[in-house]
């Protein structure tokens, strides 16, 4: 009998084994593919390897405006997927030794919930049956497949990839298609335009990179627009054919052609065929309803991750465990979702955090909103030739309090947990004001900020 079982092994899932473990719960972890997740496996961490090869590149690239010529420089993709492999496969080894250590089990296999006993809850893997005092579901999300024609058999072909396949592709493709101009999609056509790639992202909305400042989502199109992507907006597909992809535009229809297709249009949580139903799991709109503990509507079952299809990310997957296995200890805590920071790790970075001015207004706040050029960072001049980056901060001019950050910068998503601790702790601007930065640095830009506000 063990005290908690895990359903997942990602993020959500790992940390939960981690966490459980260290407070002496006897802990089993359930993953059917690889542990460590999409994150760690097909999303997060190896486009981070990517994107950093792409980075280096691109600099050598423009080294001349920095007095540097390199000569006959290339970027080797086969190359870059095996080091990207290897980066997978030091962190997943990790994870595995570490929960060995904390003496969780690691069951390798689809869970599925069977039923709630007296006993507790039993849940079968391959056949062999575990029983658990304690559920936590975090079976993670799968991309959103659209009922658009010629989708599913591109997918089933290959042509139509997903994070999973585009992040191991044996060639550049030629044409690249991206559907979705979201951080999937913005990130994947960031390497793949440094690949060499000619890239078209065909986004509905009238702006890229979904809920980001719409100035900043503006920079950074323009930005990618430089470096010769296409952004098709308000652009509807309405086809994936053999070897193009038609979309409605403008009340017409025209076509692209293309090599491969991304499909990233967003992400559906994982909830079925694993017998939430068998405990009487709520769902909504397909994803587990939990409260601020991250308990579900059953006595003695949580749910974290993108399971609960709230905000998809690893790091609030990690915070939701944490708050979740605190509630199985007795340990007080709840989860906010006030201060989560997004970033899209294209070149440059964007990270946000908090309101944007729009969003805080539209909350009843009276807010001012500073806006600054990142150039008023001394080190942001240094290292950023010809930059356009910008940072936004939205204050609260009642409670003197920080309510948003985003930035378009390199460094931008390292440098946002500054703002999101400012935002957690809620801090005032008077003492946000004391916070000595290093000099120079890019994250100045913040406090530079906070002193052009002015009561
Ligand atoms: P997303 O929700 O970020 O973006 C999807 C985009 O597709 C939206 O802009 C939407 O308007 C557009 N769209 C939807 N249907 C469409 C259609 N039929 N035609 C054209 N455009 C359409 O989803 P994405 O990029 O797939 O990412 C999935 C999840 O993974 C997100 O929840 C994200 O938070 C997470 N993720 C986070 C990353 C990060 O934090 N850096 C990196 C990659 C993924």
């Amino acid at each position: 009998m063990y005290d908690l079982i895990v359903l997942g092994g990602g993020p959500a899932g790992y940390l939960a084994g981690e966490r459980a473990g260290e407070a002496g719960l006897k802990t089993a972890v359930i993953e059917k593919r690889f542990i460590g997740g999409v994150c760690l496996n097909e999303g997060c961490i190896p486009s981070k390897a990517l994107l950093y090869s792409a980075k280096l590149y691109d600099g050598a690239l423009h080294g001349d405006k920095y007095g540097i010529s390199v000569k006959d420089i290339k970027l080797d993709h086969k190359f870059v997927i095996a080091r990207k492999q290897r980066v997978i496969d030091t962190l997943v080894s990790g994870i595995k030794s570490k929960l060995k250590k904390l003496k969780v089990d690691v069951i390798e296999g689809e869970g599925f919930i069977q039923n709630k006993t007296a006993e507790g809850f039993k849940v079968t893997v391959n056949g062999t049956e575990y029983q658990a005092k304690r559920l936590l579901i975090a079976t993670g999300s799968s991309p959103a497949v659209p009922p658009i024609e010629g989708v599913k058999e591109g997918m089933e072909n290959g042509f139509v990839l997903t994070n999973r396949e585009v992040l191991a592709l044996p060639e550049v493709p030629k044409e690249f298609v991206i559907i979705g101009g979201g951080v999937i999609g913005l990130e994947m056509a960031s390497y793949y335009n440094t690949a060499g790639s000619k890239v078209t992202v065909i986004e509905m909305l009238d702006h890229i990179a979904g809920p980001t400042d719409v100035e900043i989502s503006k920079i950074l199109q323009k930005n990618y627009e430089a470096k010769g992507i296409t952004f098709l907006l308000n652009a509807k597909v309405t086809k994936v054919g053999k070897d193009s992809v038609s979309y409605e535009i403008n009340g017409k229809t025209e076509s692209v052609k293309a090599d491969k297709v991304l499909l990233s249009i967003g992400r559906r949580a994982n909830t079925k065929n694993i017998g939430l139903e068998n405990i009487g799991v709520y769902t909504e709109r397909g994803a587990i309803k939990t409260d601020e503990q991250m308990r579900t509507n059953v006595a003695g079952v949580w749910a974290s991750g993108d399971v609960n299809g709230f905000s998809m990310l690893a790091h609030t997957a990690y915070r939701e465990t944490e708050v979740a296995v605190n509630d199985m200890l007795g340990i007080k805590d709840r989860m906010s979702y006030e201060a989560i920071p997004g970033v899209i790790y294209t070149n440059p970075e964007v990270g946000t955090v908090g309101y944007t001015e729009e969003g805080a207004k539209a909350k009843g706040y009276d807010v001012k909103c500073v806006k600054l050029s990142m150039m008023y960072s001394g080190r942001y001049v240094a290292e950023n030739e010809g930059g356009n980056g910008i940072i936004k901060l939205i204050i609260d001019k009642k409670t003197q309090r920080l309510l948003g950050c985003h930035m378009i910068s390199n460094y931008a998503s390292e440098i946002i947990v500054s703002a999101v601790q400012m935002i957690e702790t809620q801090m005032r601007i008077k003492d946000i004001k004391k916070i000595v930065f290093p000099h120079p640095t890019v994250g100045e830009a913040i406090r530079e900020g906070i002193f052009e506000f002015h009561d």
